[in-house]
């Protein structure tokens, strides 16, 4: 079993560290972990051309932009369950994140039945950045197993609230009890 956290941070911040700490948890259950930080990825935009539908329903995770990508694609569809984080940007989830999920086309219908939890923080107010991690969920007929959201805005801020360590705690427990279901 395998879980894959994806980071839509820019910076080495609290995305980035709640993320860690969820993934820690869910390797103390004895599962494998893979973070992927996108701020370290050469990922560029979708063109749109649509060429990675050639392969019919089950697309065969063939995109014809040579970047990083190439080496997440596999990566992706051997996952058994992902951990999707975002700070909010204007209410939104990060262009980093929507990005990362365009590129997702070739291989989306992959993720199908998986187990998926998000996380998201902002300085003041989540706003949609939950609702947008759970409607790429569901477009991906995932399994949405809940969200932990904090407030900060500082790197590492978030990791002064003792309340969220144990938050994320609980939220790897749920997904390691939804990859066993
Ligand atoms: C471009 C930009 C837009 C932001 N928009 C919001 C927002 O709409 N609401 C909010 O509460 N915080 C907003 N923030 C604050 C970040 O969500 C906050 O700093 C968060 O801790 C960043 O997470 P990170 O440390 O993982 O990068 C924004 C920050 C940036 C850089």
């Amino acid at each position: 079993m395998k879980v894959v956290g994806i980071c839509g941070s820019p910076r080495k911040g609290n995305t980035e560290w709640m993320l860690s700490k969820l993934l820690e948890q869910v390797a103390e259950k004895g599962v494998e972990t893979q973070l992927i930080l996108l701020r370290e990825k050469r990922i560029k935009g979708c063109d749109g051309c649509l060429s990675c539908e050639a392969g019919g329903p089950k697309r065969q995770g063939t995109c014809h932009i040579q970047d990083d990508m190439q080496q997440i694609y596999p990566a992706l569809m051997a996952a058994d369950g992902f951990a999707l984080g975002t700070p909010v940007y204007f209410d939104m989830l990060s262009g980093l994140l929507k990005n990362f999920m365009d590129r997702t086309c070739p291989i989306w219908p992959h993720l199908e039945s998986k187990p998926v939890v998000g996380l998201a923080v902002a300085e003041a107010g989540i706003g949609q950045a939950v609702a947008n991690l759970k409607a790429y969920a569901g477009i991906c007929s995932m399994r949405w197993s809940g969200q932990v959201t904090a407030l900060a805005k500082l790197p590492r801020e978030a990791a002064k609230d003792p309340e969220l360590e144990p938050t994320l705690e609980r939220l790897a427990g749920r997904l390691v009890r939804a990859l066993r279901a």
